[in-house]
């Protein structure tokens, strides 16, 4: 197992590109399954959870074949059970359950287990595919779906949670029902970016979709999809971490290939600190400006502040002189952070779902530990900021969900490296 050990107190400057995003890349990948036809991904981030997914594919009878960034994947003869070993390791994984069940008919894929970002059910994926006229078990900790062609029918599905839409089970949805017969109406729908780019995918599959993007999707069902070429957005949650990286220490950082729309909810927060931005078509480049204001926000989601950019915003609150106030609504005990970070000297008092952070004190350095992997990012965040020396311990975290992220900040100036724990 692997730790990083930072140096604090380096500025920041110059020019990082943002990779592909993880979130997009995960659920595209799957959707290859619903064709026995060739598809080529491009832009997919090199990351421990996408070579999960690639391998699940893998077990699943696809053909995979990948060099720097491009996937190419032939899922002609597939099963339906996907192999536990592998699910296990990534909640993820479910977003296989969609496309097997719309060419299949058929899905066995095992339950995730618990997450240290809170309380994380599937019974709304399990409650669309349901509508869809599918019969649902779950028995032995596993999911099985089983559905007949005729059965297989479009229907108006509510998709709304109690801690509002679902991602993941937007997309395993809107998967199934491409091949379903009639037209699917999903209404709650989440409307991320990372849903409009499945969607973008599919329809170059030959999918009928409109609305993606916004709370209400209909897809007409159709008998068959072909394959398709698809590049996929840029991670916004990435570019979110390099944007508070600058803020934090920044005499002027640029991203490039990123979507400054996409960020709207986090560039609006940074200006309200009083940090300058400027966006270009493809760029963002912040400058701190040696006197920032506190902040409020709450997490929402999508066009929302997001809930996957709560903890680097708190590791920044640490670093403004001022107070400052975040209330996590979509996973209310999204706080592993806090316990670690106040080891380093921050000053936060947790009450509920919200953290008050009293900013300005100096962090020092210290061993802290990463539990999940925006967390890690936040902790990492942190060392940067302190004063001497910090070993951010199971690594594994980060590698989970950031290409190279320390490459690309030492490439700016930081002083990190990894060392075995
Ligand atoms: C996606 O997870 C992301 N993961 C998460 O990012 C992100 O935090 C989350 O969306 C919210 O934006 C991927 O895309 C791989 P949800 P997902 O279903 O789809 C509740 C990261 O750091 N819910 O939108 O699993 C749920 O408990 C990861 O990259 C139900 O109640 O999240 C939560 O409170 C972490 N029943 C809320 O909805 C369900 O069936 C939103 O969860 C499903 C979800």
């Amino acid at each position: 197992m692997e730790k990083l050990i930072v140096q604090g107190g380096h500025r920041l400057k110059g020019r990082v590109n943002i990779s592909g995003s993880k979130n997009s890349a995960l659920p595209i990948l799957a959707a290859t399954l619903l064709t026995r036809d060739t598809c080529t991904i491009r832009r997919v981030p090199d990351l421990s959870d996408t070579n999960y997914m690639l391998r699940i594919l893998g077990e699943l009878g696809a053909e995979v074949e990948r060099a720097s960034g491009v996937v190419v994947i032939t899922a002609g003869k597939i099963k339906w059970k996907a192999p536990y070993e592998l699910v296990r390791k990534m909640r993820a994984s479910i977003c296989v359950l969609g496309p097997l069940t719309g060419r299949l008919h058929k899905a066995s894929v095992s339950l995730p287990g618990g997450c240290v970002i809170g309380d994380r059910p599937v019974d709304l994926h399990l409650r669309g595919l349901e509508a869809l006229g599918a019969k649902v078990l779950v028995e032995g900790g596993d999911i099985l779906v089983s559905a007949t062609r005729a059965g297989f029918k479009g229907r108006v599905i509510n998709m709304m949670g109690k801690h509002g839409p679902t991602v993941l089970g937007t997309g395993n949805v809107m998967m199934a029902a491409t091949l379903a017969k009639g037209t699917t109406i999903i209404e709650g729908a989440a409307a991320e970016p990372e849903v409009e780019d499945l969607a973008d995918f599919l329809i170059k599959m030959g999918a009928k979709i409109e609305g993606a993007g916004t709370n209400r999707v209909v897809i007409e069902g159709v008998k068959e999809l072909h394959g398709a070429e698809h590049t996929v957005i840029p991670d916004r949650i990435e570019a979110g971490t390099f944007l508070v990286a600058g803020a934090m220490l920044g005499d002027g950082v640029t991203l490039k290939r990123v979507v400054p729309g996409h960020l709207r909810a986090v560039t609006s927060t940074l200006e309200a600190c009083g940090f300058e931005l400027e966006s270009g078509r493809d760029s963002l480049t912040i400058r701190g400006n040696g006197s920032s204001r506190g902040f409020t926000l709450t997490t929402h989601p999508y066009p929302g502040f997001p809930t996957d950019m709560q903890a680097q915003f708190c590791a920044l609150a640490c670093a403004i002189p001022d107070s400052s106030t975040i209330t996590e609504t979509i996973f209310p005990q999204r706080f592993m952070h806090v316990a670690e970070i106040k080891r380093m000297g921050a000053n936060v008092t947790l009450q509920g779902a919200t953290a008050h952070i009293r900013g300005g004190a100096p962090l020092k350095g210290a061993p802290v530990m990463a539990s999940d992997l925006r967390a890690s990012a936040a902790l990492v965040l942190a060392g940067l900021f302190a004063e001497g020396q910090t070993e951010v311990h199971r690594l594994y975290h980060i590698d989970r969900g950031y290409e190279h992220l320390d490459d690309k900040l030492a490439a700016l100036g930081a002083s990190l490296e990894r060392a075995r724990e």
